[in-house]
């Protein structure tokens, strides 16, 4: 073999060596840290994923190694077949100027970008809190962009339908929900404050300067319309909210799921005409059981049934279904396979940026109800 062949041989399997170790490295396996094509982890976190064109966009947190306040932004990646995820870069930076609602140092969490077919534009709505502020502003964003890469134009940061009660809330609810008073109770958590909870004490506190929104999700209905459906009353009621036709503010219809029920990390899905909604309780970053939720229409009534998730995560932790495996849903993902895929972070509240990403197939039992069990990955 003279030289040259001997080299052009050597290169051949370096080549190959290469294409096996990247492909190694994008088998993405549940309980474990999913690469991208650089051989970076994924960081998109608490996001979602949409489809344009021929491609697949993931968008999520950019979480810093240390630290819980966004350094960078929200950033997007690319796939082709939802396996393979190409680094497309951070599609809503912080801004470096003081005092801007996007300041770096702010909290920018669960992204969630939606394509609006009537104007054309990616949306992209996510839970805001102000920097030096910890998580008490409870807002949402609004960003806007021509292309599913950005870059994404902030628009503004606001609380939700000031001076406006939920449309099928009752003269005689509304009344009642007037007379609470929520400066009086210190003590959370007694019967007393549950029931001036339920008479619907912190929707009538936030009345004036609009409704808390942390914990959210988007979602496009059949006919095109959008709801916004946020953790809000300081995470013990979701609110289902209408958005405009362009998605870029709200029309002021909504009401409430579960009030009291301190429901987080909202995931939808709708299959044969009846809405699926999947939420985890209030315990941070560590994992909790999750919750299911029914109705036959977006603004309910919603019914609650058991968690869908059954057995062990056997590939992670031995984790139990009633921990979610380990994991916090972010969104559902339909109309990929033939059935919809439940997916969750399992959080690193040490090292954010590692945390990892659960992808669930959701089957079906013979009455037709979600149910979760623990695999691999889910094709
Ligand atoms: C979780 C929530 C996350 C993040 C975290 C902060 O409950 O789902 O998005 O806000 O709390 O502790």
């Amino acid at each position: 073999m003279n030289t040259l062949t001997k080299r052009m041989l050597l290169c051949c399997i370096a080549i190959l060596c290469l294409s096996n170790l990247m492909a190694q490295a994008q088998e993405h396996v549940n309980g474990q840290l999913w690469m991208d094509t650089e051989g970076n982890h994924i960081n998109a976190h608490g996001g979602n994923i949409i489809k344009y064109k021929k491609n697949y966009y993931w968008y999520g947190e950019n979480r810093p190694y240390n630290g819980f306040t966004t350094e960078k932004g929200v950033g997007v990646y690319s796939s082709k077949d939802l396996k393979t995820w190409k680094n497309e870069g951070i599609v809503l930076p912080v801004s470096e100027e003081a005092g801007h609602d996007i300041e770096r140092g702010c909290i920018m969490e669960r992204p969630k970008v939606v394509y609006n077919k009537k104007t054309k534009k990616f949306v992209m709505l996510f839970h805001l809190e102000l920097k030096g502020r910890g998580y008490e502003a409870a807002r949402v964003g609004f960003a806007v962009s021509d292309s599913p890469t950005g870059p994404f134009k902030f628009i503004r940061s606001t609380r939700i339908n000031a001076n406006i009660w939920p449309f099928d809330m009752s003269e005689q609810d509304i009344e009642a929900a007037k007379k609470t008073d929520a400066s009086q109770w210190k003590d959370w958590w007694t019967p007393e404050w549950r029931a001036e909870v339920n008479k619907g004490m912190y929707l009538w506190r936030d009345m004036a300067g609009g409704q808390m929104s942390r914990d959210m999700t988007v979602y496009i209905d059949d006919d095109g319309k959008a709801y916004h459906i946020t953790s809000s009353q300081e995470n013990l009621t979701l609110l289902v909210c209408e958005l405009k036709d362009d998605y870029l503010g709200y029309t002021g219809k909504y009401n409430m799921i579960a009030p009291g029920g301190q429901n987080e990390a909202p995931c939808i899905f709708k299959k044969d005409g009846t809405y699926w909604l999947i939420c985890s309780g209030c315990t941070g970053w560590a994992p909790n059981e999750a919750r299911m939720f029914t109705s036959k229409s977006i603004w309910g009534p919603w019914k609650q049934l058991p968690s869908p998730f059954v057995g062990t995560a056997t590939g992670y932790r031995n984790m139990p279904a009633n921990k979610t495996f380990g994991g916090q849903g972010t969104y559902i993902l339909n109309n990929v396979a033939d059935y919809p895929i439940f997916m969750a972070d399992i959080w690193n509240s040490r090292h954010l940026s590692q945390s990892m990403h659960l992808w669930l197939p959701i089957n079906f039992d013979e009455n037709g109800v979600p149910v979760i069990k623990w695999a691999d990955n889910p094709w």
